[in-house]
């Protein structure tokens, strides 16, 4: 399956779209196997989203069916202001009835290795996996940061090289300090991956990723799921440097 692209005028439109996805992959996921997994992403761009899902769908999705991990997480405590999980439970998960159990955060109260190998098992428990099978998101939800890095796979760092391993606690020079993240081999074993990009700050990063491979091949181009759909939402201020 190629790339698909899908520009939209504004940060309102990115959200309205992007949760219409996440609607039909979760009612199309529990048609099928009666659950829905989905991978949030942290970061400022889809607090938005998550607050319009909590407004708009709280009883149009059957939030007993679906599952909610985290595609990566700051190594710092839960009630932290630069928690990923924070930021998703007060903009969602407080205001929809879904199970305390459907929600598969990081206990970051770990040093970062055990944080990174609890969440390993406790999505190997999930989806029931078995040796080295993959969990198959129904739906990873991925951001775009301005180096190129998408969840916590940050150009030049270690995770990047991880073939094996489905959550590793990844040491980022820049920020001097580890982040917990999923690997590739569990991003492009999606059913389907949304990255959701706003605003002009992204207008540069953007026309790079999804222009042809320069000479340095960004992490967030790596994302390319095997055997399941790859859509990119741009607000215009975001793709204003693409050429169309
Ligand atoms: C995180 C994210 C990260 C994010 C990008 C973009 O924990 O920070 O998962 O990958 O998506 O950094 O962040 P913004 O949306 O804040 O620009």
């Amino acid at each position: 399956m190629g790339t698909e692209i899908k520009i939209v005028p504004d940060s309102p439109a990115l959200n309205r779209v992007a949760a219409a996805e996440f609607q039909t992959a979760a009612e199309s996921a529990i048609a099928e196997r009666d659950w829905f997994s989905v991978a949030l992403s942290g970061g400022n761009t889809p607090r938005s989203l998550y607050s319009l899902l909590a407004q708009e769908y709280k009883t149009a999705l059957p939030w007993n069916k679906i599952h909610i991990s985290f595609g990566d997480e700051r190594y710092v405590p839960p009630d932290h202001p630069d928690s990923n999980y924070r930021m998703a439970n007060e903009a969602l998960f407080s205001h929809v009835p879904i199970p305390a159990g459907n929600i598969h955060r990081v206990r970051t109260e770990l040093d970062p290795e055990s944080a990174a190998k609890e969440y390993e098992s406790e999505l190997r428990t999930q989806f029931g996996l078995k040796n080295n099978d993959l969990p198959r998101f129904d739906l990873v939800l991925l951001g775009l940061g301005d180096d190129g890095h998408t969840a916590s796979l940050f150009p030049g760092s270690a995770a990047l090289q991880e073939t094996s391993r489905l959550v590793v606690a990844n040491w980022v020079e820049k920020f001097q300090t580890f982040r917990i993240t999923l690997t590739f081999p569990v991003l492009n074993h999606a059913a389907e991956v949304l990255f959701l990009v706003s605003g002009k700050g992204k207008a540069q990063i953007l026309k790079e990723v999804l222009g042809p491979t320069g000479a340095t091949e960004f992490p967030s181009q790596r994302v390319r799921p095997e055997n399941g759909r790859l859509l990119w939402l741009a607000d215009q201020e975001a793709a204003r440097l693409l050429s169309r």
